[in-house]
């Protein structure tokens, strides 16, 4: 596993510059990325193009041995270029103009930006495609990030008239498929539709989703486009994107697809303060992040590009953007950077280099202060290099269980939630984190992804199953879970005519004939757990596998499949997988809620998350008496732990 950091070498006097490689190279680092945000600097004046400091700056970091990670600066089109051609503004979903003055103004479907975003690739990728130093891509820089990958613009509202065009037949069908005769919404050409923003209630769902379908094509052309320009002219390099946390406002498995490589960008403490997590949670893991985060995310990108992935930003101390940015304990960013190694990455990159003194991000730490001097994560980013050095290759993890994600899912239940806490994400996240607390090996997979080698098979929910993938679930020699919502609605947003969970009841005889979401507080108890959120009423002859206490059925099997009737917590989860891993004669190894576990070739590292020692030996046979190569039986917070299991 290589080791990068993101650097901006237009923020600095080019006499640091060679300083600051040694440094790196003396740190164990050998990747440089830069570039996402340098156009203005590149190209100061429409078509006056300034190569010479970003050619010293290349040279410069090859003279002491980096490899560069160059990026396309589109995600940051320069003043000149937004005063040309002003409707190439994205707008928000009320309509408002996201304006320039910071970054990801543009709007994904202006064609004319298109075409800039291709002239500015084309020449960076003319100018370095064939350099030596220049070992990979990045394209753009987190599609999406500040809430950007759907626009309102006048420009999105014309190709999406054509999107859909192309996708229905013609008006009549297309009026039939959203149910337009509902609320007199029937159109007389596709000419006539507008965007699913600004009405004065809901949106049509129908609408809604096509519309978010659409906009996740865009983002899918907009890259692919850059993608065919560097593989045009930089052969032989991987092209990467870094994608984000807990972001599902586009196909990811989708774009993955014209990628060699899928990067994530890693902030786990950010992460754990900006979403849904208690408050208990935000406080015990405020140091350290919620054990899943980092791991929920390296799982899901690994399967995104068979099985190829970096770490292209890391946290390396307190970060500017969250609602309250505390300091990692010290320990983890080694922690994190071990825990990618364990999960297979080929790269962790540190954002950033040093702290920029200036700007909006001048609160953001980077391995370096403003004046040069070590931050923390210096320090631990030196000892590790040491450390992956002497551990080599990690190898890869066996596969026992597959979690399949849906970007598409998630779409559904953002479309129509039916309650406040109704989000498939969280749904995902919470059934992947009982599998890991129960110490599986997860890999999270697309809904088309090959499931037959795998000993368990989780899918959080698939609202909109066809009957072909039942049948590829019911033909598994596995144990699989199919959770509330699955088969609810038709390809078109329609409660399907034989009533959810539709195609599933070929195989699994029940019907779901209610369904009621629940705020806080109102839960239905069962035998050692609860039901909150979401439940289902169901009909069926099958008898219940579980029940509520009042005597409602919740989880039905018949044959291979299960299907879970209700939004589970923790010990509901638990006691699922226990009983599927028992069918599938997988051992389970029940971890204490802090301490993560995770097996590469015939290595198993271990990792505490939480504020007090963690005593292996109480929970892992033989862990007292076995040699390690990294720590050993007493976990420390922050600790990690690694051995052979030979
Ligand atoms: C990422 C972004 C970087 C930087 C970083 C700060 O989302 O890609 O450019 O803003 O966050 O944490």
């Amino acid at each position: 596993m290589h080791l990068g950091v993101c650097y901006y070498p237009e923020h600095w006097p080019e006499d640091w510059w060679a300083d600051d490689a040694r440094r790196m190279a003396e740190m164990g680092i050998s990747r440089v990325r830069i570039g996402e945000f340098a156009w203005s600097r590149i190209e100061p004046e429409p078509g006056r193009f300034d190569w010479g400091w970003l050619d010293r700056a290349i040279d410069t970091l090859a003279r002491h041995g980096l490899d560069v990670i160059l990026c396309t600066p589109t995600a940051t089109p320069p003043k000149w270029l937004v005063d040309a051609m002003p409707d190439m503004i994205a707008l928000d979903v009320a309509g408002q103009p996201r304006r320039f003055g910071s970054r990801r103004h543009y709007c994904f479907s202006h064609r004319g930006y298109r075409r800039e975003a291709a002239r500015i690739t084309a020449e960076i990728a003319e100018r370095y495609g064939a350099h030596p130093a220049v070992i990979a891509w990045q394209t753009d820089n987190e599609y999406g990030c500040h809430d950007t990958a759907l626009s309102y613009s006048a420009a999105a509202a014309t190709e999406f008239r054509h999107w859909l065009a192309r996708h229905h037949t013609d008006i009549d069908t297309l009026n039939r498929a959203w149910g337009n005769v509902f609320w007199s919404m029937e159109y007389r050409s596709f000419a006539e539709i507008g965007l699913p923003n600004l009405t004065v209630t809901e949106p049509n769902p129908a609408h809604v989703l096509d519309f978010q379908r659409f906009a996740s094509d865009e983002v899918v052309a907009f890259n692919r486009a850059q993608v065919e320009i560097l593989r045009a002219r930089s052969p032989g390099r991987d092209i990467v994107h870094n994608f984000m946390g807990f972001f599902t406002q586009f196909d990811h498995h989708a774009v993955s697809r014209d990628l060699d490589v899928a990067g994530w960008d890693s902030y786990p403490l950010g992460f754990l303060e900006q979403f849904w997590f208690p408050v208990a949670d935000k406080l015990r893991y405020a140091r350290t992040g919620h054990p899943d985060i980092a791991a929920f995310h390296h799982d899901l990108y690994r399967g995104c590009s068979n099985g190829r992935w970096w770490v292209m930003e890391q946290q390396p101390g307190p970060v500017n953007w969250a609602g309250f940015n505390p300091a990692p304990l010290p320990g983890m960013v080694r922690l994190w950077t071990l825990e990618a190694m364990a999960h297979g990455a080929e790269l962790v990159s540190y954002f950033r280099w040093r702290q920029a003194p200036f700007g909006q991000e001048q609160m953001h730490t980077g391995l370096l202060r403003p004046n040069c001097s070590d931050d923390v994560g210096a320090q631990e980013v030196g000892g590790v290099a040491a450390e992956i050095a002497r551990l080599a290759t990690a190898g890869a993890a066996p596969q026992p269980v597959a979690l399949v994600f849906s970007y598409a899912a998630d779409w559904v239940f953002g479309t129509q939630p039916q309650g406040r806490s109704v989000r498939y994400l969280e749904l995902a996240f919470a059934m992947y984190s009982a599998l890991r607390q129960l110490g599986f090996d997860i890999d999270i997979v697309a809904p088309d992804a090959d499931l037959s080698g795998y000993a368990l098979v989780v899918v959080p929910s698939l609202p909109m199953i066809d009957a072909a993938t039942v049948d590829r679930l019911a033909a598994l020699a596995c144990p699989v879970l199919l959770g509330p919502r699955t088969g609810s609605k038709t390809a078109d947003f329609a409660i399907p005519a034989i009533l959810p969970p539709g195609p599933l009841q070929a195989h699994l005889p029940l019907r779901i004939v209610r369904v009621e979401s629940l705020r806080d507080g109102l839960v239905h108890p069962g035998d050692g757990f609860v039901v909150s959120r979401w439940l289902e009423h169901v009909e069926t002859a099958l008898p219940a596998e579980i029940s509520l206490d009042d005597g409602r059925g919740i989880v039905f099997a018949k044959g291979n499949l299960r299907y879970l009737a209700a939004w589970p917590d923790a010990a509901l989860l638990a006691r699922l997988f226990t009983t599927m891993a028992a069918d599938a004669g997988l051992a389970v190894t029940p971890l204490p809620a802090d301490l993560r576990l995770r097996r590469a070739g015939d290595r198993v590292f271990a990792f505490n998350f939480g504020p007090d020692p963690i005593d292996l030996g109480l929970w892992l046979p033989g862990a007292a008496a076995r040699d390690y190569l990294l720590g050993g039986a007493d976990l420390p917070p922050a600790g990690v732990s690694v051995w052979t299991t030979q």
